[in-house]
């Protein structure tokens, strides 16, 4: 090997192994529900779910609440970890210090968390919980920072900025759930109706994303949600087959929309993360993950602890990491660490046609 040919090589050893993922991934911009809200709702005077009081944030080390749906970190949290950079910041959190001045400086360039807990692919979930960030209008305060970036780095370089940043969408549980619970839903809709409906109103979304710069898109599907704490309380302790059997389906649906809406864009990347596979094995093996409660919430009220949400006067189990659920519907932070290392390194039954690691390095 001459000395020139050996520069190339070092330089793109060096370049592939030397650099780590934060250098490739230069933001991640967040939408979906409580699974990934990092502080959203805390902005929203009406909204009645919040993650703003004990026992919330119990394992961050000054015992906080922080607006996480969590006894600590969330997934969105362990994603900024696996790619190396710090946790998109809330929307509406950058958009109230823009406001107050606290900050003249804030910029968009590393990244933002539109999630909101309750929100739905559609606009429904907003009057259940009386106010949250919808799917359409997440995409829509979106818009408005594609625009503002635009103005701060020029379209040429943005674009070069977006088609490197991942996207991660993980929503659609609240729309399950509130059908499920809404007789007039049901008698509007069958539930493959249904289930079509919030695909096709989803890929509407994610078509809005595209077409302002995004092409890395990491998308969960729903977990098993009939076995939450409380659904389960609906069937003596025991899953609900009905919710798991439309979960399956919504994200059967949602897998040939995405492979569909791929060749119909130029350029988009996707990995899919079955959240469903994921969640099941944690129930059906938890050993294997040292969980030993698989049914009940660790804060709570009553039976399975999921006769209440958690609130101040809730009882709190002794060791969070042995509990799958954190309170009716969460995961506890233990749980979501290992769904993220499943959408990072996952073979294909969880992370479908590629896992994370593929996603950024694509
Ligand atoms: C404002 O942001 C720019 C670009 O990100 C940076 O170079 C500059 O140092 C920042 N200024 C302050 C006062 O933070
Ligand atoms: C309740 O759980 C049992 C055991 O898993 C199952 O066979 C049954 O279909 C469930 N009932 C409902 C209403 O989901």
């Amino acid at each position: 090997m001459n000395f020139r040919a050996f520069h190339v090589f070092s330089f793109v050893f060096i370049f592939s192994y030397g650099f780590s993922i934060a250098q490739t991934v230069p933001a991640v911009y967040v939408f979906g529900d409580s699974l990934v809200d990092v502080g959203n709702n805390n902005y929203l005077t009406l909204s009645i779910v919040k993650a703003n009081h004990r026992h919330y944030g119990i394992d961050f080390l000054n015992h906080k609440p922080t607006g996480r749906f969590s006894n600590g970190k969330n997934a969105a949290d362990f994603i900024g970890e696996k790619l190396g950079l710090a946790t998109s910041a809330p929307y509406l959190s950058l958009i109230s210090k823009a406001n107050k001045n606290e900050n003249n400086n804030v910029s968009f360039m590393n990244g933002v968390s539109f999630a909101s807990a309750g929100a739905g692919i559609f606009d429904g979930t907003d009057e259940r919980y009386r106010q949250s960030i919808p799917l359409t209008k997440q995409v829509d305060y979106y818009s408005n920072v594609y625009e503002e970036l635009t103005r701060e780095v020029g379209v040429t370089a943005l674009q070069n900025h977006l088609s490197k940043s991942i996207f991660v969408v993980v929503i659609g549980s609240n729309d399950l759930f509130g059908y499920f619970e809404s007789s007039q839903l049901r008698e509007k809709n069958t539930p493959q109706q249904y289930v079509d409906s919030m695909v096709y109103s989803l890929k509407l979304q994610l078509q809005r994303l595209y077409n302002n710069g995004g092409r890395k898109y990491e998308i969960a599907g729903v977990g098993t949600l009939g076995c939450c704490p409380e659904l389960r309380l609906k069937n003596k302790t025991e899953c609900v087959v009905e919710v798991n059997y439309w979960s399956l389906k919504y994200n059967e649906v949602l897998r040939s929309m995405l492979n569909e809406w791929q060749l119909e864009n130029e350029g988009i990347i996707y990995s899919y993360f079955d959240t469903y596979a994921a969640l099941n094995d944690l129930i059906q093996n938890p050993a294997s993950y040292g969980f030993t409660e698989v049914k009940g919430a660790c804060c709570g009220l009553g039976e399975l602890n999921a006769r209440a949400p958690c609130l101040p006067v809730s009882n709190l189990c002794l060791n969070r990491q042995d509990h799958i659920f954190w309170d009716q519907f969460h995961p506890t932070e233990a749980a979501s660490r290992i769904f993220v290392d499943k959408f990072f390194d996952g073979p294909s039954t969880y992370t479908f046609p590629i896992n994370m690691r593929q996603l950024v390095a694509s």
